[in-house]
């Protein structure tokens, strides 16, 4: 029993993370964290996700679906960034849950965040594919259906449905585009990132800064479209399930914590990376969805292009904006799959390191410093599931299983602050424990508006690691082999 909430001592993490030979490159500073950050933010959310959103659940209260999220990961954000600054490693939430609450509890959330960053690529990689076939579409290319489309649809009214489909071609391809540039190296991604932001984030501001002279006040009215007396359908409750579908849209800022260590100086460089992404895209979100909804009447917005829908609407002045609109949603659908693919390895990489994982997960390429097996097994992992589903029953599971580790984030900082008190703390997070204890209440809060079939997904999906931890990770950890007493202190 005790086993199960044997932890690592802080001081063992740092020192693991100068072991020489498995050591990363450090590379990254506080503005390419930050990019990276809102590499991983701006994507299908925002591209794909709006639209859908103001049209089934909130109208243009759409808008405060945004604040709220926003307010939830601002919560969640703060608590990261304490952990960031205070445990530079590899491994986010996991390594913070491992130092805190116990060896057990880490297992669960390092297999929980394969949710948000594996199945999360996979999810944008088939939104990626929508965008590429319709931009090829615009110059007479047609990918046909077959290739371009997963073998199943899923609803929650009907369940699982054959499509005719064969495989989702373009999004296997992208993701291993996306798994090569990654082996090769942390610098060469980080640098095609870079350039990724700057078209996608262009593009928005474009949009909006186009966009706010064609709005119609008329198309904000009514603000909050009364309720249909179906509990989520607009109203209040339309606005709190719009919040918990967009949440999708935030998820990304945590995975400049995944690599601490690769940052040149980290205690300074993670709390500005996670909070500035953060506040960048919450500011930008907003104002996009105020233009969404002000140019199109919001129950058009049902489409899986939603903000080119606007730019149609505004009429053939903004037309020269179409094709960037495209560009821009591919390019930031790219960057997207590049942080969450850049963040999966680097938290099996902790697994393995602590014995939790096969010892391959940890290797690292001799020349490019990389872990390049566990980057391709992620890579081949996340192709197969873009390849065969749908974006929904994706997507879903992405945001129930980020939820759960934001607010198991948000628990540990209480917990830590009583256990470890004394801990050097380059940032503080303000007001604990009522910022983390809000910060659990509106994660947990929105994955109650999460469907049932989701949670059952979440609970077959923790059974199966569970099991994974009690025949392999339990008897090889390094924790075990080394005697919990000594790394307890
Ligand atoms: N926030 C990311 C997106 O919207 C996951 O695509």
């Amino acid at each position: 029993m005790e086993a199960l909430f044997r932890k690592k001592s802080i001081t063992a993490l740092l020192a693991q993370a100068d072991d020489k030979e498995h050591s990363l490159k450090r590379a990254l500073g506080a503005m390419n964290l930050t990019l990276l950050g809102i590499g991983g933010i701006i994507g299908a959310g925002i591209f794909v996700l709006t639209g859908q959103a103001a049209a089934q659940y909130a109208g243009p209260a759409i808008v405060l679906s945004f604040i709220i999220s926003a307010v939830g990961c601002a919560f969640a954000g703060l608590c990261y960034a304490e952990f960031a600054s205070m445990i530079p490693i590899a491994g986010s939430a996991y390594t913070y849950s491992y130092a805190t609450i116990g060896e057990l509890l880490a297992w669960i959330i390092g297999w929980d965040l394969i949710l948000e960053y594996l199945f999360g690529a996979a999810a944008v990689s088939v939104g990626w594919s929508g965008y590429v076939t319709s931009f090829l579409r615009d110059f007479g290319v047609n990918i046909p259906a077959a290739l371009s489309s997963a073998p199943f649809s899923f609803d929650h009214v009907h369940g699982w449905a054959a499509t005719g489909g064969i495989i989702n071609l373009p999004a296997v391809l992208i993701i291993a585009v996306v798994t090569g540039l990654l082996v090769v190296g942390i610098q060469e991604s980080a640098t095609i990132n870079d350039f990724a932001v700057f078209a996608k984030v262009t593009v928005v501001i474009l949009f909006i800064v186009f966009g706010v002279s064609y709005i119609n006040a008329e198309n904000w009215r009514p603000f909050m479209p009364a309720n249909t007396g179906e509990f989520g359908s607009f109203g209040w409750s339309g606005v709190l399930r719009g919040a918990g579908v967009i949440f999708f849209a935030y998820i990304g800022f945590d995975a400049v914590s995944t690599a601490a260590q690769e940052a040149k100086n980290p205690q300074r460089d993670m709390p500005i990376g996670i909070l500035a992404s953060l506040a960048v895209c919450t500011v930008l979100y907003i104002a996009v969805a105020l233009v969404l909804t002000g140019i199109v009447k919001f129950d058009q917005l049902n489409v899986p292009d939603p903000i080119a829908v606007g730019v149609n609407a505004a009429g053939p002045g903004l037309f020269w904006l179409r094709k960037f609109i495209k560009i821009g949603a591919i390019a930031g659908l790219s960057s997207v799959m590049l942080v969450l693919l850049l963040g999966q390895p680097r938290i099996f990489y902790s697994m393995s390191m602590d014995g939790l994982l096969p010892p391959f997960f940890s290797k690292v390429h001799p020349k490019f410093r990389t872990p390049h097996v566990t980057t391709m097994a992620t890579g081949a992992a996340a192709a197969v599931l873009g390849g065969l589903f749908p974006i929904g029953a994706l997507g879903e599971m992405v945001s129930i299983g980020t939820l759960l580790a934001f607010a198991i984030v948000c628990a540990s900082i209480i917990v830590l602050r009583r256990t470890h008190p004394d801990l050097p703390r380059p940032f503080k997070t303000p007001l604990v424990p009522l910022v983390p204890a809000l910060g659990v209440l509106i994660t947990v809060g929105q994955m109650f508006m999460l469907p049932w079939a989701t949670w059952l997904r979440l609970i077959v999906w923790m059974a199966i690691g569970l099991a994974i931890y009690f025949f392999y990770g339990r008897h090889n950890s390094r924790l075990a082999a080394a005697k919990a007493d000594d790394w307890n202190k």
